[in-house]
This record gives C-alpha cells, structure tokens and sequence, in this order.
C-alpha cells in the first residue's frame, strides 16, 4: 500500500480532489495542517481520512515519524526548512506557468498584468520558494472580458484535474496525461 501526506494550511479543495481520485486504490492519506480551525480538517473527516493539527515547527519531527511515499503540498503556506526539504519527496501546485507569478496572489497578479496566458504549474518543492524541477504544465487563455473570479474557477478546476494524474503517474509510474479537456480554453 502506497502512503502519502498531504500538507495543507486551509480550504482543502485539491485535497479532496486528490483523495476523491483514488477513492478505489489502496493509498493511505494522511492529512497535516499548521492550522487548527483550517477547512481541510472538515474535508478529510468527511472522507474518512485521518487529520492532524500540527504546528509548523513541529512538522519535520511528525513526518519523521511517518513512513510515506510521497509529501503533497496542497495549499500549505509555509517555507519549508531545509531539513524537510532535503530528507522527503515532496511536490506543490502553483497557480500561473512558473517562473512566472511566483508567490501570492498570483492568479489575480497574472489577471492584471496584461499576459494572454497563465496556468497551472505542478513542481518538486526545491530551497527556493516555487523554483523546482516542473513536473507538468497546464496552459489557460485568460480572457479580459471576464472577471477575475471565473479565472480563478478554471484555474482551480483544472488544478483538480493535473494534480491526481501528476500523483498516480509519479506513484504508480502511470504515463502523465495533461491533455485536460476544458471545453472553456
Ligand atoms: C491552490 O490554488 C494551489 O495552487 C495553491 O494554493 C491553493 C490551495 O487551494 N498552492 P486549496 O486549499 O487546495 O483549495
């Protein structure tokens, strides 16, 4: 049985697209947050998966206790230490085509800086906050005559789709199939 952990610090949502996805195979998640009140907690009860508050500083001493196949970071907003990032293989989801919009805000920042194309960026998590080896890519036209919030809900959208086919693929050694269909790009 594969075993990943999944760090999140609150709404969840690729969490339980994650989780959703391999609903019928045999990986045993583990949820970690730095924040008790934070909605992945509500996701993974309801998914029957077990959640931890664990405050940041206690985090590399918790994941040493585990032994997982894999470390996803789904909304975890933290800079890791370098001792977590050297000891564990791990990987984060960014919101733009990375390089570019590294950082907060960066849907809204590539919304307003006049670039045609943003995207969704699936990375190893390396010293350098949003700078490690890319492991998928997924494009997506932004177009001005719609407001910042429904690029957002494409963003996310597909951000559901990439992340589960990037696990399976780097679990199961499944080849990466990015070609997501969205009928709106
Ligand atoms: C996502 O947009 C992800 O790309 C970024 O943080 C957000 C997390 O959202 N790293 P959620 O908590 O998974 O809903």
């Amino acid at each position: 049985m594969k075993k990943v952990t999944i760090l999140g610090s609150g709404n969840g949502s690729n969490f339980e697209a994650i989780v959703k996805y391999f609903s019928n195979k045999n990986i045993e998640f583990t949820c970690v947050s730095d924040k008790k009140d934070s909605f992945i907690h509500k996701r993974a009860e309801k998914q029957g998966i077990k959640s931890h508050y664990i405050p940041f500083s206690e985090t590399y001493d918790f994941l040493k206790t585990k032994s997982q196949d894999l470390i996803v970071l789904a909304g975890y907003m933290r800079i890791l230490p370098t001792e977590i990032i050297e000891n564990f293989e791990m990987i984060n989801i960014h919101p733009s085509l990375l390089p570019s919009f590294k950082g907060t805000k960066s849907i809204e920042r590539a919304y307003n800086s006049g670039v045609k194309i943003t995207g969704v960026t699936v990375h190893y998590v390396s010293q350098e906050v949003d700078s490690g080896k890319i492991i998928a890519q997924v494009p997506v036209k932004i177009n001005h005559d719609e407001k910042l919030e429904t690029l957002e809900q494409k963003i996310h959208e597909i951000e559901h789709t990439l992340y589960p086919k990037v696990i399976n693929h780097l679990l199961f050694n499944k080849p990466l199939d990015i070609d997501i269909k969205v009928s709106y790009n």
